[in-house]
């Protein structure tokens, strides 16, 4: 048996793989992460599946249940929100699971940054403007952050950020960003992406304190740059009518007229 780790997407049902909704329906025990797991979700366990929130247990009672699984002969399907590269305590388990000899799958998932991105109807990285895009976060109660990794290193890069797990530290990202991006730079806050409730809110460094009046104060993304002002980007050279390319060669001398149009 395999505890399969699957991303269950951002918080819209229909947001999950099929390969995710095939592995939940084939395991007779699923243990998915509470908080923010659609429940909808669960509705592809089989009937009489064991359905376990892990919201309240510890990494021990975690791993135990997966033991019990183990033992019974039952593959676990291991729910968390989003994609598992990121902030999902994968690790962790996955560390103690091949310890104990415990098989695991990994099956990705929609990260809550792409379906921000996808609510707010842009792209994060446009040409002349933002090549990279941050996933990072400021650091909480449990959570300290590695030196070298600030706000205020990224925003020298001016890359695009997707700041999680931060909103209720928004004042001191708009101080530590500030200075690198400047006062004008715009902000979108998106609170549950994909989410019935979702709600978008855009500002600028300056504006967005003031902005965020509704009283959101969890699930949320920050995203800060100026690609998020989706304008004064240059076209890329992807589409470009002139640009010699692999699967558009521009003429019978081109280095790819002989090469065909399918030797990737
Ligand atoms: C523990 S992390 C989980 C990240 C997740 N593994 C992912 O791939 O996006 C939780 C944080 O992700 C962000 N988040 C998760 N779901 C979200 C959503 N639907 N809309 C906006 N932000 C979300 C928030 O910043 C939240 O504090």
């Amino acid at each position: 048996m395999t505890i399969h780790f699957i991303g269950a997407g951002p918080g819209a049902a229909d947001l999950l793989t099929l390969r995710g909704r095939d592995i939940i329906a084939a395991c007779p025990v699923c243990l998915y992460a509470g908080s923010l797991v659609p429940r909808e979700i669960l509705g592809h366990c089989p009937k009489d599946a064991d359905i376990i929130n892990t919201a309240s247990m510890d990494l021990d009672a975690i791993i135990a249940a997966c033991q019990v699984a183990h033992k019974a002969g039952h593959d676990v399907a291991r729910l968390h929100s989003g994609d598992l590269s990121v902030w999902s305590a994968m690790g962790e388990q996955i560390r103690r699971l091949r310890a104990l000899d415990i098989p695991v799958s990994v099956t990705p998932g929609v990260p809550a940054f792409a379906a921000a991105a996808a609510a707010l109807g842009q792209e994060l990285t446009l040409p002349g403007l933002a090549q990279s895009v941050v996933l990072t976060r400021t650091p909480g109660r449990a959570s300290s952050m590695p030196k070298g990794e600030s706000l205020s290193n990224f925003a020298r890069t001016g890359a695009t950020l997707a700041i999680h797990l931060s909103i209720q530290n928004l004042d001191a990202v708009v101080s530590d960003l500030t200075p690198g991006y400047g006062a004008d730079c715009p902000v979108a806050v998106v609170y549950r992406a994909s989410w019935p409730d979702q709600q978008i809110i855009r500002a600028t460094l300056a504006t967005i304190a003031e902005a965020m009046q509704s009283g959101i104060s969890r699930t949320a993304i920050i995203l800060v740059g100026p690609a998020l002002s989706g304008e004064g980007f240059s076209e890329s050279c992807l589409y470009s009518t002139h640009y010699d390319r692999r699967y558009r060669p521009q003429s019978a001398d081109s280095q790819w007229s002989d090469r065909g149009h399918d030797d990737d």
